[in-house]
């Protein structure tokens, strides 16, 4: 019997537009890559923009309405769902490394990214899942269209992919996610917190795909990694790259303070 490509099976998983099925989706081809389910063959081409359920409505970043601190429901229901937000993109971000560039990186390459895309899925699952016991859900507020640019403007190449994706926009998350921990203590919604406790421990993780595997790409182009880490950045990444910094997580998932210490505004 001859086994389901695996690009074929990560094309599927982008392009599935309702939520349920793209967390359904994702961690199946986690689960079937790890068994050894899915052939290491790649003769489909990544689409250009996955697949998006009708609701939320997605607007430019500065036409989103102003949310508050997170301390009353309506605030913390709209944390939330900016948060379950960004999980979503995540689940594509991670599949889209795994099918575009997984041919040229390798089966171990294929494997992380599958793996941050389950978690992704999994992330996403808790937000959704917590937004309906607060009464609400995904979809039910707008959200920022400008998240898959990112990953739009590196589709050529796997270490701007890697610089931009993994080591700024995921490492950011390290920085900020202990202050909202915080503050959804403040309001006395643990059950949140929880959920974004684990979310921050398995970034960690992520980031340090992203900065081992550009390690070993630049190693292979007799590139310094910090040099072309930061030509990247500034070719590749719109936004500053900006602190306050979760200096001992970055250090965890492997990203030094020289990296980003001196572009930071
Ligand atoms: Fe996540
Ligand atoms: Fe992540």
């Amino acid at each position: 019997m001859t086994q389901p490509d695996v690009a074929g099976a990560i094309r599927a998983a982008l392009l599935a537009a309702d939520p349920r099925t793209k967390v359904m989706a994702a961690r199946a081809v986690a689960r079937d890559w790890r068994f050894g389910r899915l052939a290491p063959v790649f003769n489909v081409a990544m689409p250009e923009r996955p697949g998006r359920p009708a609701h939320p409505e997605l607007l430019p970043p500065n036409q989103m309405p102003k949310r508050g601190r997170g301390q009353s429901l309506r605030g913390r229901i709209a944390l939330l769902h900016a948060l379950a937000h960004i999980e979503f993109v995540a689940i594509d971000l991670a599949l889209d490394m795994a099918g575009r560039f997984g041919m040229e990186m390798g089966p171990r390459f294929i494997g992380d990214f599958l793996s941050t895309a389950a978690d992704e899925a999994m992330h996403f699952a808790l937000l959704d899942r917590r937004l309906r016991s607060l009464g609400s859900g995904y979809g039910a507020l707008p959200a920022h269209n400008g998240l898959w640019n990112a990953a739009h403007e590196t589709r050529h190449d796997v270490a701007a992919r890697l610089a931009v994706v993994p080591m700024v926009l995921e490492a950011r998350g390290l920085d900020v996610t202990p202050m909202t921990i915080e503050r959804l203590r403040a309001a006395d919604d643990e059950v949140s917190a929880r959920i974004l406790e684990r979310i921050l421990r398995d970034e960690i993780r992520h980031v340090r795909f992203g900065t081992t595997h550009f390690t070993a790409v630049c190693t292979e182009r007799g590139e310094v990694a910090e040099d072309l880490w930061k030509s990247l950045i500034q070719r590749h990444f719109r936004g500053p790259v900006s602190g306050p910094f979760n200096n001992s997580a970055r250090a965890t998932a492997g990203l030094p303070r020289s990296f980003y210490d001196s572009i930071a505004l």
